[in-house]
C-alpha cells in the first residue's frame, strides 16, 4: 500500500512541486488521447490526476483501463494547471497531480446506481446499497453534522458539570407507552428482557444514587407506528438533574439547543424561547408541537354561530363541540376544486365531517356557508378577525378533538400553499402544563400522558381525586418548527404519592410491584427531589441538515416497516436457537 501524504481535498497552489500520494475512489475517468485525467474521491474533497502517454506509457495504459469507484493509490509530483484548465469550483481545483506510480486496490463492479447523485435511484434501491450511499456527498455532509452535533452536546453538558453514564440495553420493560421490543433469555426459560424504550427508571435511580447531574446519547427502541420522523432504534440525549425545578431544566435545555445550533450552524437562537401552556398551543395552533414560524392563529368562532341561522354548527355546539376557524390570504388560489381537495384532507386524515369557508369580498362575505350570516354579523366577523379583502376563511365545526387537529394540520398546509415560513428561520417553543392524565375511553382508564413517574404540579395536587383530568402536570416539551425535539419532567419522588398516581391510573399495588417495586423501594432510601428531559437526537440533526426524513442522518436506518434492507433484518433464526431459548412459533 502507498501510504497517503494528503487527503484528496487538501493540495493548493501552495504544494507546488511537492512529491505526494493519495489514496482513494475514482469519481470521474477522462480519456483525452495522451492524457487520462481522473477524479480521485475521499471524504475530504477530489484532486486531478494525470496519467500522460509520453511520460510514463506502461501506467497510462493500466490507468484506460480503470473504472468509477476503483480504488486506487498513486505518487506523483504536484503540478500547476495551465490557464483554462483552473476549477474554481473545486477546492483543489488550482493543481493536479502528474503521476508516476500507481497501485489498484480494488476494482469495482458497475455501480447498481450513481453515488454523485442521490436522486438516480429509488429508497428501496439506496437503502440495499446503504454503504454505496453513504459515499454521496450530502450523506457523508448529515454524518459529519451528525458527529458535530453530538460533540457539541457532550462539550455542553461536560462543561456543565454532567457526567456521562451507560445504562443497560437489556432491561425490564420501561412505561413509555410504546410497544417494547422483546429478547428472550437463553438461561431463564421463558423469561424476556425489554430493549429500553428510555432509560427513564434508571437515570431516576442515578439520582437516588447522588450523580445529580447525569446524561446519556443512547439509543432507544419503540415498536410503534413508524413515520417521516421516527425509526424503531432512535438515539435520544436523555439528562437528569437533582435539586432543580422545572425553569432549571428549561434553562438548561435552552442553553444546550442554542449551543447545538451556534456549534453546528453558527445560527443565534434566540436568548430565551417562548412558553406556551399546552391548552394555548391547542387553542392557538390546534397542536401540542406548533410551527409558529408563522401566524394564521385558530380564531374561535363559536359566538358568531350563536347569532347565525347556521344549524349544522348550532347542533356541534349543542353536543359539547367546538367551531374553530382561520383566516388564509389570498383566496383567489382556492378555486372549488382546491377547496374539495383540502375538504378531503381533513376529512380523510383528521375525520373531520367537513370545511366550511366564506371568502372576503369588499366588507361582506361570499360563498361557502356566507349566506347564514347578516351582512352585520358578516361585517363583524371581518372585524374582529381583522380579515383583508379577498381573503378566505376556513371553518370546521367538530368534536373538540377533531377541530385542533384537522384545523391545525391544514393551518400548516395553507401556510406551505402560501409560503408563509421564511427559509432558513428557526422558531422553537416550551410547551408546558401539560394535563397528568387523559380519558382513554377505549379502556375506560385515565393513561398517563407523559409517563407514570411524572409529578403533578403542586398546585393542582387537590384535583388528583375528584377531578384528574384538570390536574396539570409538571410535564415540558421543546419543539421547534413544528417538530417535538425533546420532553421531559419533574418526577415524583415520594412513595406514597407515587402510589396514588399509580392507583389513579389503575396500576395496583401489586402491578406496582411487580413492575416498579425497585423504583420504589430506592425511593425509601433517600430520593433527592429531581427531573430531567430527553430530545430526539436523530431529530435535532435532521432539523439541522435541512431535511424532514429521520433516515437522512441515521447511517444505516431502517424503513417505515421497520426492516433493513441491507442484511434483510428482520430474518428468520435456526430451529436450535429456538429449542435453546424454549420458544415455539405459532403459524
Ligand atoms: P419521550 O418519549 O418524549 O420522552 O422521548 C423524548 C424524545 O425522543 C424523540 N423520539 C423519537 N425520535 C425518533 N423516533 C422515535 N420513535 C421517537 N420517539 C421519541 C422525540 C421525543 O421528544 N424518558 C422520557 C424523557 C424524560 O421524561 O426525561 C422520554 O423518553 O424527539
Amino acid at each position: 500500500m502507498l501510504k497517503r501524504t494528503h487527503n484528496c481535498g487538501e493540495l493548493r497552489s501552495a504544494n507546488l512541486n511537492q512529491e505526494v500520494v493519495l489514496n482513494g475512489w475514482i469519481a470521474k475517468h477522462r480519456d483525452h488521447g495522451g492524457l487520462i485525467f481522473i477524479d480521485i474521491r475521499d471524504r475530504y474533497g477530489k484532486t486531478q490526476i494525470v496519467f500522460n502517454v509520453e511520460l510514463q506509457p506502461e501506467l497510462f495504459e493500466i490507468a484506460k483501463r480503470l473504472g468509477l469507484e476503483d480504488v486506487i493509490g498513486v505518487h506523483g509530483i504536484v503540478m500547476s494547471r495551465p490557464e483554462g484548465n483552473i476549477n474554481s469550483q473545486m477546492s483543489t481545483g488550482d493543481i493536479d497531480i502528474e503521476v508516476d506510480q500507481l497501485i489498484v486496490y480494488n476494482e469495482s463492479d458497475p455501480l447498481p446506481f450513481d453515488v454523485n447523485d442521490r436522486t438516480s435511484a429509488m429508497e428501496d434501491h439506496r437503502l440495499k446499497y446503504r454503504y454505496l450511499e453513504l459515499r454521496t456527498a450530502e450523506l457523508q455532509n448529515h454524518l459529519l453534522l451528525r458527529h458535530r452535533a453530538a460533540k457539541a452536546t457532550r462539550d455542553y453538558l461536560d462543561s456543565n458539570d454532567f457526567i456521562e453514564i451507560e445504562t443497560p440495553v437489556l432491561m425490564k420493560s420501561t412505561p413509555e407507552g410504546a410497544r417494547d421490543f422483546l429478547v428472550p433469555s437463553r438461561i431463564h426459560k421463558h423469561k424476556f428482557y425489554a430493549l429500553p424504550q428510555s432509560p427513564q427508571t434508571y437515570k431516576q435511580l442515578l439520582m437516588v444514587s447522588g450523580f445529580d447531574k447525569y446524561y446519556q446519547i443512547v439509543k432507544c427502541f419503540r415498536d410503534e407506528d413508524f413515520r417521516a420522523d421516527r425509526q424503531p432504534e432512535f438515539t435520544q440525549i436523555d439528562l437528569e438533574m437533582s435539586f432543580i425545578k422545572q425553569e432549571d431544566v428549561i434553562d438548561l435545555g435552552t442553553d444546550l439547543v442554542k449551543f447545538i445550533w451556534k456549534s453546528v450552524l453558527d445560527v443565534d437562537l434566540p436568548q430565551v424561547f417562548p412558553t406556551l401552556p399546552y391548552h394555548e398551543a391547542l387553542e392557538t395552533y390546534g397542536s401540542d408541537k406548533p410551527d409558529i414560524r408563522f401566524e394564521m392563529k385558530l380564531m374561535e368562532f363559536a359566538h358568531f354561530v350563536e347569532q347565525s341561522e347556521f344549524n349544522a354548527f348550532k347542533n356541534v355546539l349543542a353536543a359539547g363541540g367546538r367551531v374553530k376557524a382561520i383566516v388564509c390570504p389570498n383566496g383567489k388560489n382556492y378555486s372549488r376544486k382546491t377547496i374539495d381537495e383540502l375538504t378531503g384532507y381533513v376529512k380523510t386524515y383528521f375525520s373531520a365531517k367537513g370545511l366550511a369557508w366564506m371568502k372576503i369580498s369588499g366588507d361582506t362575505l361570499e360563498g361557502g356557508i356566507s349566506k347564514f350570516f347578516t351582512e352585520e354579523l358578516q361585517r363583524k366577523i371581518i372585524s374582529e378577525y381583522e380579515a383583508n379583502d379577498g381573503d378566505i376563511i376556513f371553518i370546521i365545526g367538530d368534536d373538540p378533538q377533531v377541530v385542533f387537529s384537522a384545523l391545525g394540520a391544514l393551518r400548516l398546509e395553507l401556510g406551505k400553499r402560501e409560503n408563509l415560513i421564511k427559509p432558513g428561520s428557526w422558531a422553537p417553543l416550551w410547551v408546558t402544563d401539560f394535563p397528568l392524565v387523559e380519558w382513554n375511553s377505549d379502556s375506560n382508564r385515565w393513561d398517563a400522558l407523559h409517563h407514570p413517574f411524572t409529578s403533578p404540579n403542586f398546585e393542582d395536587i387537590h384535583l388528583l381525586d375528584a377531578e384528574p383530568g384538570n390536574c396539570r402536570s409538571l410535564a415540558y416539551d421543546v419543539v421547534m418548527n413544528g417538530y417535538e425535539l425533546g420532553g421531559g419532567s419533574i418526577r415524583i419522588h415520594d412513595t406514597n404519592l407515587q402510589q396514588k398516581v399509580f392507583g389513579l391510573l389503575g396500576i395496583s399495588t401489586a402491578e406496582a410491584e411487580e413492575k416498579f417495586g425497585f423504583l420504589l423501594n430506592a425511593f425509601r432510601f433517600g430520593a433527592p427531589p429531581h427531573g430531567g428531559m430527553a430530545f430526539g437526537f436523530d431529530r435535532i440533526v435532521m432539523l439541522l441538515v435541512g431535511s424532514s426524513q429521520i433516515r437522512d442522518v441515521i447511517a444505516f436506518p431502517k424503513t417505515t416497516s421497520a426492516a433493513s434492507l441491507m442484511d434483510n433484518s428482520p430474518s428468520l433464526v435456526d430451529q436450535q436457537q429456538l429449542d435453546e431459548l424454549g420458544l415455539l412459533l405459532k403459524g
